[in-house]
């Protein structure tokens, strides 16, 4: 393998005290730009008693005011948008399952960034200039196909623009076209691993070498399991389209050890989701991230309800993410336990006779709350030994989460399969209550 270090940018090889003293200057520049420009930061900011030229150190952030999604709902479409409307190149938007989407906008030079940190990001997972990158991230308001495609453009790859859906053609793409490099969320992958058993192909026999995952959390037990399965290279890519999109946190392939921050553009902080406060590095929290060189859609200590916490730097200068094991919106709060998603994949995946094909259904008896942990029998498991797979399950999260759930193992191929993100949760609580 090519020694990456020699392939680093420029960002990627300053010193610790370049990089804080490039933060600072950018953090200031974007503070200034974004109250300048948008009067919802003008406001906020006055609120608050606080003007960019009070950011006189980074840790001078924590006096500023948080952005939240519902700010950014508010101000719905073009009221955080910092430069004029001919200077947008192009719109994105969250899908938003509740309410208004939020829109992004991106100038020319935001898009040039973007396809940077993709690039980078790219490299850091092993992909080099020449590969093959077969994109089955969602191409559209979604950020996700169109920021990996100019992101493996920018790279020097030969792009497969494969989008979502259709997965006996992604299937039939890959065996023809012979991509070293796959981006795709991890959910749709073992959709993908599926289709090439019926097929009646060895997934480990492809050209894939690297699978670059992300836009929805996914566990260790998921990487060993797509890692094993295919043969490959299975590392995290992190974004969110308020920040930019994929991107803005990549695993490196030599360490796999939770994602590099790329934190000369995206400033993160972790903070106490209740009080705010902001956490040292180590401790766990929400994740807040402040653009420092977005020209269009600057955002400032935006609350990412994403959980995780920030370590030391291994294979780059710039601080590490670990693995985002939940969004606190994901969260089920149980008889007061509370439960991730996460936590339930880490349990199926090590289960016997189960496929890593599982669903959680949340109903009411009463005023109880129910899960319903329902989990595909691997097709070559025996039937009697669905009653012990069920049964483990159930053992595993009443002594490793402390909670009793019910366990149903459902026939191979019964749940819905993803395309894109996965949905995890089936809340039928507000239909039960209304019986
Ligand atoms: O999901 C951007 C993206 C596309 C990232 C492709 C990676 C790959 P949104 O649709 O705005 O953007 O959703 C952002 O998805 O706040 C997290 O909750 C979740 N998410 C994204 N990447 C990861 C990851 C894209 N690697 C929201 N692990 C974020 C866990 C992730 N959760």
């Amino acid at each position: 393998m090519v020694d990456a270090t020699e392939l680093l940018d420029a960002g990627e090889r300053l010193g610790p005290d370049e990089l804080r003293a490039l933060q600072l200057e950018r953090l200031r520049a974007s503070l200034r730009h974004a109250y300048a420009h948008v009067p919802f930061y003008r406001d906020s900011f006055d609120k608050a008693g606080v003007r960019p030229e009070d950011c006189r150190s980074l840790a001078d952030l924590a006096r500023f005011p948080f952005t939240t999604k519902a700010d950014l709902r508010e101000h719905y479409p073009y009221g955080m948008f910092a430069v004029p409307r001919e200077r947008i190149r192009r719109l994105h938007a969250s899908s938003g399952t509740t309410g208004l989407p939020t829109v992004v906008g991106y100038t020319d030079n935001d898009l040039s960034m973007w396809a940077d940190m993709v690039a980078r990001s790219l490299r850091a997972a092993g992909a080099r200039p020449g590969d093959i990158v077969h994109v089955a991230y969602g191409y559209g308001l979604f950020t996700g196909g169109l920021g990996a495609h100019y992101g493996a453009e920018r790279l020097g790859c030969t792009v497969v623009p494969a989008s979502g859906g259709m997965t006996a053609r992604q299937v039939q793409l890959i065996r023809d076209l012979k991509p070293a490099v796959i981006m795709v969320t991890p959910s749709y992958m073992l959709t993908l691993l599926d289709e090439f058993e019926r097929q009646g192909v060895d997934p480990r026999t492809t050209s894939l070498r690297v699978g670059v995952f992300g836009a929805e959390p996914w566990t260790e037990q998921m990487r060993s399991e797509i890692e094993e399965r295919f043969a490959i290279d299975a590392v995290d890519i992190y974004g969110l389209s308020e920040v930019i999109g994929p991107g803005v946190a990549q695993e490196c392939v030599e360490t796999k050890d939770g994602l590099t921050v790329w934190e000369d553009h995206f400033y993160p902080e972790v903070v106490d989701p209740i009080t705010g406060e902001v956490l040292p590095d180590g401790e766990r929290g929400e994740l807040v991230f402040t653009s420092l060189t977005k020209e269009a859609t600057p955002i400032v200590r935006y609350r990412t309800r994403d959980l995780t916490r920030l370590l030391p730097g291994t294979a780059r200068v710039f601080r590490r993410m670990e693995k985002v094991t939940g969004r606190s919106d994901d969260m089920v709060i149980l008889r007061g336990v509370n439960l991730f998603p996460t936590q339930i994949e880490e349990i199926v995946l090590r289960t016997p006779g189960v496929a890593p094909h599982f669903q959680l259904r949340l109903t009411r008896e009463g005023r109880l709350d129910r899960l319903t942990v329902r989990a595909e029998a691997r097709p070559d498991a025996p039937p009697e030994a669905r009653e012990a797979a069920a049964r483990s399950i159930v053992v595993a999260v009443k002594d490793g989460i402390g909670v009793s759930v019910d366990v149903e193992i459902v026939d191979p191929e019964s749940l819905e399969r993803s395309v894109g993100k996965i949905r995890r949760i089936v809340d039928l609580r507000s239909r039960d209550a209304g019986q």
